[in-house]
């Protein structure tokens, strides 16, 4: 059986040729996770790219509707992330290994490191990452991973992971909309060649009643939500947006036939104020 993509879904490429789905959905913790709204997803809207952790607790109900799809696992992009509770070199091979038979999948497209703080005594937290990223390493040379990255990282722990590691990773994931602009991080990112992907590009539907983004919507006749993934699309970020809503789910896949205009992204890049809708590494040493 096989379904037609999200139509015209460009992807990204990293830096060691794989590319990935500039459009995903995400996954939850909060707000609970929707078999059903996945498989939807998968078969009815197209999406190829699921984003998931750990930490949300539906592993092994998404391998389900992966499964229930119907679709081969080669045609889908698959990230998880591994939990600071199972950071050190043993501890994240064996969380890595656990999640992929919990999903009933050989490897994922991408494995991320989910929070730069460990979380662990007696160890500082640029050893604990050092020993970490050793093992994501290891998994990406033995196939697990097909691609390692980070989430939450700022520059400071880019800048030590570059000096105690070997592999650049290839994509780090923060979060970005248009209340979080975090220029400075994404210009390093690029610098380095580290794929940027945004996480809340909805900032948890804060961003949704912003009188800019109204009536940007309004002039387009799309929906705020539509305004800003797409926004996140045209500057080329990778985007998750998450809902276990199908009607929402179909809505938010539909941001491929149109343009925001240069004034309309000017418009959009001045609401930055900073804010956080999630947690915010900035203290993490
Ligand atoms: N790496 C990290 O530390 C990190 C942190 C946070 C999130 N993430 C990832 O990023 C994904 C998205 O982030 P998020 O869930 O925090 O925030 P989000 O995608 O910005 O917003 C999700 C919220 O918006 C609602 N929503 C979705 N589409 C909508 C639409 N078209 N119109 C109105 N409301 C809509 C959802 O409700 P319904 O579900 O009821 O539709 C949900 O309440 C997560 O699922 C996760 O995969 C990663």
């Amino acid at each position: 059986m096989t379904f037609a993509p999200v139509l015209n879904c460009p992807s990204v490429p990293l830096s060691n040729g794989l590319q990935i789905p500039i459009l995903g959905l995400g996954t939850s913790h909060n707000g609970g996770y929707s078999h059903d709204a996945v498989v939807y997803a998968l078969t009815e809207c197209g999406v190829r790219h699921i984003d998931t952790a750990k930490r949300y607790g539906c592993e092994q109900e998404l391998g389900k509707a992966i499964r229930e799809s119907g679709l081969a696992r080669s045609d889908l992009w698959l990230t998880n992330k591994l939990w600071p509770g199972d950071y050190g070199y043993k501890a994240a091979k064996k969380a890595c290994l656990d999640s992929c038979s919990l999903m009933g999948v050989e490897c994922f497209d991408l494995y991320l490191m989910h929070w730069p703080d460990s979380w662990q005594p007696g160890c500082s937290n640029r050893e604990m990452r050092a020993e970490t990223w050793r093992a994501l390493e290891e998994l990406y040379k033995e196939g697990v991973c097909r691609a390692i990255g980070v989430s939450n990282f700022l520059v400071h722990h880019l800048e030590q992971l570059k000096e105690d590691c070997s592999v650049t990773p290839h994509v780090n994931q923060v979060e970005y909309h248009p209340f979080q602009q975090p220029i400075h991080l994404m210009e390093y990112c690029r610098r380095e060649g580290i794929a940027f992907e945004g996480y809340s590009p909805l900032a948890k539907g804060q961003v949704l009643s912003d009188p800019t983004v109204l009536h940007i919507a309004e002039k387009h006749r799309r929906t705020p939500a539509q305004i800003c993934i797409r926004w996140s699309i045209q500057n080329g970020v990778v985007t998750i947006p998450k809902s276990i809503n199908k009607k929402r789910i179909q809505e938010n896949c539909q941001v491929f036939g149109f343009q925001l205009e240069e004034g309309d992204m000017a418009a959009l890049g001045k609401l930055h104020d900073g804010r956080h809708v999630t947690w915010d590494p900035t203290n993490v040493e």
